[in-house]
C-alpha cells in the first residue's frame, strides 16, 4: 500500500477515493463518420473506472477544424454527445468520475482533416519544421504544412466553440472538463512566442499571449463553474515542435492568472515525458514541472508524465504533487489502482496499438485477478 496515493482527496466538489488519475489519452477508436464515442470505447473507461476515481476522457476536438488525427472523438455534434453518454453512464455504473478534454489541435494538423482541404489553422502562418512528419487523413507520411494565421475576428468564434463544447460536455453526462493547453496544440501555439508572432491583443507580450487560455478558460467556467475545470500545461515540453526559449515568465504568468478562476486542477506535464505519445523518452536533466510550479499554484496539483507508483506517491508525500494521472501503465493495467494499491506487477504496454484498430491493445489488456485466474 502507497499511503499518500491511497489516500482521499478533496477536488472540486468530489471527494476522490484515491490519487490514480487516468491521464488523457487518444486513441483513435471513435465511429469513423461520426467521430462518435461507441459501445467499444464505453467498455474501455468502463474498465479503467473505480468508485471515487477520477478518469480524463481524451483529447475531444471543440471543432470540424480541430482534428489531426483519423478516428478521433469529437464533442461539437449530437452524435458524438449521445456517444459520449453511453462512456459518461458506463463510468457512472461503476461510481467513477469523468472528465472530457477538450481540444484543438491548430497547427499540428493536415489539410486532409480540414474541412474543405484548407490549410490547417494556428496564431501565426509557421510550421512545424525539424524532421516532425504528420500522417495524412488517407495515410500518407507527409511533412508538415505552413498553416493559415487566423484573423483577429476568428478568435472569439474560437472561444465561443469551446463554450459550446463545453454545455456539450454538460448534456454528455460528464462531471467536469480538462481544457488542453499543452503538448504544442492550439493554446500553447498562443502562449509560445515562436508560434505566436502576432501583433494583435493576442500576440507579443506575455500578456498578450496568454489571453486566448484566458479567455478559454473563463468561457468554460461560465459553463461549469470554475470547480468542476481543470486547465493542462506542459512547460518545458518539447512536443509537436513546441518549446519557449525562457519559459518561467511565461508559465509564472500564466499560472497566477489561472489561480484566480480557483479551478479544480492544475494538470502539469513533466518535460521528461513530453511527447510520450511518439516514442519512449526520458531524459534525467530536465527541470521538473511540479518543483517548479508547486510555489505558484495555489490549487489541486496534477502531475502527469513518467510517474509509477513509488515515485508517485513520493511526489504527493513530499508535497509537490497532490495527485497523479498515470498514461502509458494505465492503457496496458486497467486495474492500475488496484495494482498499485497491492504492489502487483503491472503489465508491459504495446505501443503499436496505442493509435488505431479496435480491441487489441485497448480492451483486451486482463486485469491482475484475471491473469492469475488463466
Ligand atoms: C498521450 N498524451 C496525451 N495528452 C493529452 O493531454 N491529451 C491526449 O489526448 C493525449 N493522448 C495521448 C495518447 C497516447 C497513446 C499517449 C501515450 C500519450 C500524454 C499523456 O496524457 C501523458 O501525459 C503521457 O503519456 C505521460 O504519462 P505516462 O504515460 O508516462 O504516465
Amino acid at each position: 500500500m502507497l499511503p499518500a496515493l491511497f489516500s482521499p482527496l478533496k477536488l472540486g466538489p468530489f471527494e476522490l477515493a484515491h490519487r490514480v488519475v487516468l491521464a488523457p489519452l487518444t486513441r483513435m477508436r471513435a465511429e469513423p463518420g461520426t467521430l462518435a464515442p461507441h459501445v467499444l470505447n464505453a467498455e474501455y473507461y468502463a474498465q479503467r473506472a473505480t468508485p471515487g476515481g477520477l478518469l480524463i476522457a481524451e483529447a475531444s476536438p471543440v471543432l470540424p477544424t480541430g482534428f489531426g488525427n483519423p478516428n478521433v472523438p469529437g464533442i461539437y455534434s449530437g452524435a458524438q454527445v449521445a456517444g459520449w453518454k453511453r462512456v459518461t453512464d458506463a463510468v457512472h455504473a461503476k461510481g467513477g468520475i469523468i472528465f472530457l478534454q477538450l481540444w484543438h489541435v491548430g497547427r499540428v494538423s493536415h489539410s486532409s482533416y480540414q474541412p474543405g482541404g484548407a490549410l490547417p489553422l494556428a496564431p501565426s502562418a509557421v510550421a512545424i519544421g525539424g524532421d516532425l512528419k504528420t500522417m495524412t487523413a488517407d495515410g500518407k507520411v507527409a511533412s508538415y504544412e505552413t498553416p493559415r494565421a487566423l484573423v483577429t475576428e476568428e478568435i472569439p468564434e474560437i472561444v465561443t466553440a469551446y463554450r459550446r463544447a463545453a454545455h456539450n460536455a454538460v448534456a454528455a453526462g460528464f462531471d467536469g472538463v480538462e481544457i488542453h493547453g499543452a503538448n504544442g496544440y492550439l493554446i500553447e501555439q498562443f502562449l509560445q512566442s515562436h508560434t505566436n508572432q502576432r501583433t494583435d491583443r493576442y500576440g507579443g507580450s506575455i500578456e498578450h499571449r496568454t489571453r486566448f487560455l484566458l479567455e478559454v478558460t473563463q468561457a468554460v467556467v461560465d459553463v461549469w463553474g470554475a470547480d468542476r475545470v481543470g486547465v493542462r500545461l506542459s512547460p518545458y515540453g518539447i512536443a509537436n515542435g513546441s518549446g519557449e526559449p525562457d519559459p518561467m515568465p511565461l508559465y509564472t504568468r500564466a499560472v497566477e492568472a489561472l489561480n484566480s478562476f480557483k479551478l479544480a486542477y492544475l494538470h502539469l506535464l513533466e518535460p521528461r515525458s513530453s511527447g510520450a505519445g511518439r516514442a519512449d523518452v526520458d531524459w534525467r536533466n530536465v527541470p521538473s514541472a511540479m518543483v517548479l510550479f508547486r510555489p505558484i499554484w495555489n490549487g489541486v496539483l496534477m502531475a502527469a508524465g513518467g510517474f509509477v507508483g513509488d515515485t508517485a506517491n513520493a511526489a504527493i508525500a513530499d508535497g509537490y504533487a497532490d495527485v497523479v494521472a498515470f498514461g502509458r501503465y494505465f492503457i496496458s493495467n486497467p486495474d492500475l489502482p488496484r495494482r498499485l494499491a497491492h504492489g502487483f506487477p503491472l503489465t508491459p504496454y504495446h505501443r503499436p496499438t496505442f493509435y488505431g484498430g479496435a480491441e487489441k491493445g485497448y480492451t483486451d489488456y486482463p486485469a491482475y485477478d484475471e491473469m492469475a485466474e488463466a
